[in-house]
C-alpha cells in the first residue's frame, strides 16, 4: 500500500511539472502555446496523468463500486430471504410457484467409500461434456479415465435430438477407445446432468428449463434419462443409465467418499447451485419411502433465487443489463450476479461504463468508439480474465496489462490497472460473499457440530481468493459454535454420478444378473 501512495504520488509530482512547463511556453509566445497544445494531442496520457486517481479516492468510481457492495446486516436480510424461499420450494402448497424449487434428487444414502465397481459416467453441464470410465476399488481408492468432447453452439440451442445422439456418439467413441464395446457386458452409467430437473425416481428425471446458455428444442418437460437411453439404444451402445444426478449431487457424494462429515455440495462454475441433506420430515413433497435413512439430498437450484424480484435491493444496472442480453431474461437471477458464466461481462459493463464516464483510459480516446475491440463485445471480457487481474500484487500489474491488452487497451496506466483490478475484486468479492451466505443458510439449518462442504467448478478452483473472501463472510454468519469446512471435491461430478449409481440404489447393483429389457441382457459388470 505504501507503495501504491509512493507510486501515485510520483505521478501526482510529475504532472504539475509537465504543466507549469507547458504554462511557461504558453506566456512566452503563442508558438509556445501551439507547442503545448501539439504536445497535449501527442501525448494526451501524460497530460492527463495529473486527473488520475487512486481508486478509492475517485468518489465517482467509488459510487460505482458501493453499488457493488452487500453490508453484513444486508447479507443477513437475504439469508432469511432464501429461508423463506426454501420453504415455499419444499411445501406441495406452494412448491409450483416457488422459485428456489428444492427438487428432492432419491439420492438417500452417502457413500461409505467401500463402494467397488466399473462403472460409466457422462457429465453434462457446460460447454463442454465428459465421458468417463470410474473405477471404484474400495477404501477410499478412484481410478479414473475420461475424455472431454466440446458441444458446439448449434447443438446447444438445436432440437434436442441432437444433442443426445451427439452424447450417444461420443459414448460409443470412448467405449470404442477403451474396448468396452461388445464385450458381452452392459455397464451401468450414471448420468450427471447439471440442469434443474424434476426427478421422478433416480432414473427418470423431467428437464423443467434450461440454463447455462442451451435452449435445445423438445426437452423441457420431457424424461431426459428416456431421451439419453433412446440414442444409446439406437446406436447399439452396452450401457444403462442407472441414475441420474445434479453436479452438486455428485460433488456432494464424491467428498463423502472421502470426509463423511460432508453434508453439502457446491457448484461455482459456468452456474452456481447447492445440494445438501436434508430430513425428510422437513420435504413436504417427498413422495417416496419413510424408510432409514430418514433423509434426501435436495438438490437446491439456488440460481433461480431472486427470479421473483427479492433480490432487487442489491442488485445493479450492470446485473440489469446481464440479464436482459442474456438468452434467459428473468432467470436465474441469484446465478447471474454469482458464476462464472456472467461474472466477466458484469465486469466488462462496469468498464464500459467508466469509460463512457471518461473515468477510466483517460489516454485512450482513440478507443473510444473503437467498436472492433472485444472490450466492445458482449463476452469479450472472460471470467477466466477476472482471476488473471487478481493474481497481481504490487505495483506492477503485469498480468492486468496483458489482460487489458488483449480486450485491445495498448499501453494501460498504472491508475487504469488499479480500477479495473479494484472493479474485478469487487465483483468477485460480492459473488464469493452471496455464495457464502447461501452457504450459511444450509450450515446453520444442518445443526451438526461439524460439517464439510465439497465445492467444485472453475470459478472456485481458479480463482485466487474467493474461498478466502466466502470463509471470511462465513465465519460471521455461521452459528458459533458450528465448525465447518470448505473442500475442493476433486472431478465430483464425474465420480459422483458413478457413486450413485452404485450406492443410491445398492439393490440394483446387488442383482447378480442386470437385465437390459430395451436391448438385450448383459451380464451384470459390477
Ligand atoms: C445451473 C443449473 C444447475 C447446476 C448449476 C451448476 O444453475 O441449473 O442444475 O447445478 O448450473 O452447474
Amino acid at each position: 500500500m505504501a507503495l501504491n501512495i509512493a507510486h501515485i504520488l510520483q505521478d501526482d509530482l510529475i504532472a504539475p511539472m509537465v504543466k507549469k512547463t507547458a504554462y511557461g511556453l504558453a506566456t512566452t509566445c503563442i508558438l509556445g502555446a501551439a507547442v503545448y497544445v501539439g504536445y497535449r494531442v501527442a501525448a494526451p496520457e501524460k497530460h492527463r496523468i495529473r486527473h488520475h486517481r487512486h481508486p478509492e479516492l475517485n468518489d465517482q468510481i467509488e459510487k460505482v463500486m458501493d453499488s457493488l457492495k452487500i453490508t453484513d446486516d444486508q447479507l443477513v436480510h437475504i439469508m432469511h430471504i432464501l429461508e423463506e424461499e426454501m420453504t415455499a420450494g419444499l411445501s406441495p402448497a406452494t412448491h409450483k410457484q416457488a422459485t428456489v424449487k428444492m427438487f428432492p434428487t432419491y439420492v438417500r444414502n452417502i457413500p461409505n467409500g467401500t463402494e467397488v465397481g466399473k462403472v460409466l459416467a457422462l457429465d453434462l453441464g457446460g460447454t463442454n461434456f465428459r465421458v468417463l470410465l470410474i473405477d471404484l476399488r474400495g477404501n477410499d481408492k478412484v481410478e479414473l479415465t475420461s475424455k472431454i468432447f466440446v458441444i458446439p453452439q448449434s447443438i446447444m440451442i438445436g432440437d434436442g435430438k441432437y444433442l443426445f445422439r451427439h452424447l450417444a456418439e461420443c459414448l460409443y467413441e470412448f467405449m470404442l477407445k477403451e474396448n468396452l464395446i461388445h464385450t458381452g457386458l452392459c455397464y451401468p452409467l450414471g448420468f450427471t446432468f447439471s440442469f434443474p430437473c424434476k426427478q421422478e425416481g433416480l432414473a427418470s428425471a423431467r428437464l423443467t428449463g434450461w440454463t447455462k446458455g442451451f435452449s435445445c428444442a423438445g426437452v423441457v418437460n420431457q424424461d431426459v434419462v428416456k431421451l439419453l437411453q433412446d440414442a444409446i439404444n439406437e446406436k447399439g451402445i452396452n450401457a444403462k443409465c442407472v441414475a441420474l444426478v445434479n453436479d452438486t449431487v455428485g460433488t456432494l457424494m464424491a467428498c463423502a467418499y472421502k470426509d463423511p462429515s460432508t453434508a453439502i455440495g457446491l457448484i461455482l462454475g459456468t452456474g452456481t447451485n447447492a445440494c445438501y441433506i436434508e430430513s425428510l420430515d422437513k420435504v413436504g413433497t417427498w413422495d417416496g419411502d419413510y424408510d432409514e435413512p430418514k433423509q434426501v439430498i435436495i438438490n437446491m437450484e439456488w440460481g433461480a433465487f431472486g427470479d421473483n424480484d427479492r433480490l432487487n435491493l442489491i442488485r445493479t444496472k450492470y446485473d440489469e443489463e446481464v440479464d436482459l442480453s442474456s438468452i434467459n431474461p428473468g432467470k436465474q437471477i441469484f446465478e447471474k450476479m454469482i458464476s462464472g458464466m456472467y461474472m466477466g461481462e458484469i465486469v466488462r459493463l462496469i468498464i464500459l461504463d467508466l469509460l463512457q464516464q471518461e473515468l477510466l483510459f483517460l489516454g485512450h480516446r482513440d478507443t473510444y468508439g473503437d467498436y472492433k475491440t472485444p472490450l466492445y463485445d458482449r463476452g469479450g471480457f472472460y471470467t477466466k480474465f477476472v482471476s488473471t487481474v487478481e493474481t497481481d500484487e504490487g505495483i506492477k500489474f503485469s498480468n492486468t496489462r496483458r489482460v487489458l491488452e488483449d480486450i485491445g487497451i495498448r499501453n494501460p496506466t498504472y491508475d487504469d490497472c488499479a480500477i479495473v483490478q479494484h472493479i474485478c475484486r469487487q465483483v468477485s468479492k460480492r459473488a464469493a460473499r452471496l455464495a457464502g451466505a447461501g452457504l450459511a443458510v444450509l450450515i446453520n439449518r444442518i445443526g451438526k457440530s461439524e460439517v464439510t462442504v465439497g465445492v467444485d467448478g472453475s470459478l472456485y478452483r481458479y480463482h485466487p481468493r474467493f474461498k478466502r473472501n466466502m470463509e471470511r463472510c462465513m465465519e460471521a454468519l455461521v452459528h458459533k459454535d458450528i465448525k465447518f469446512q470448505l473442500t475442493l471435491s476433486d472431478d465430483g461430478s464425474g465420480k459422483g454420478a458413478a457413486m450413485v449409481a452404485c450406492v443410491a440404489d445398492r439393490s440394483l447393483m446387488t442383482a447378480s444378473v442386470f437385465r437390459d429389457e430395451e436391448t438385450a441382457d448383459y451380464e451384470k459388470v459390477i
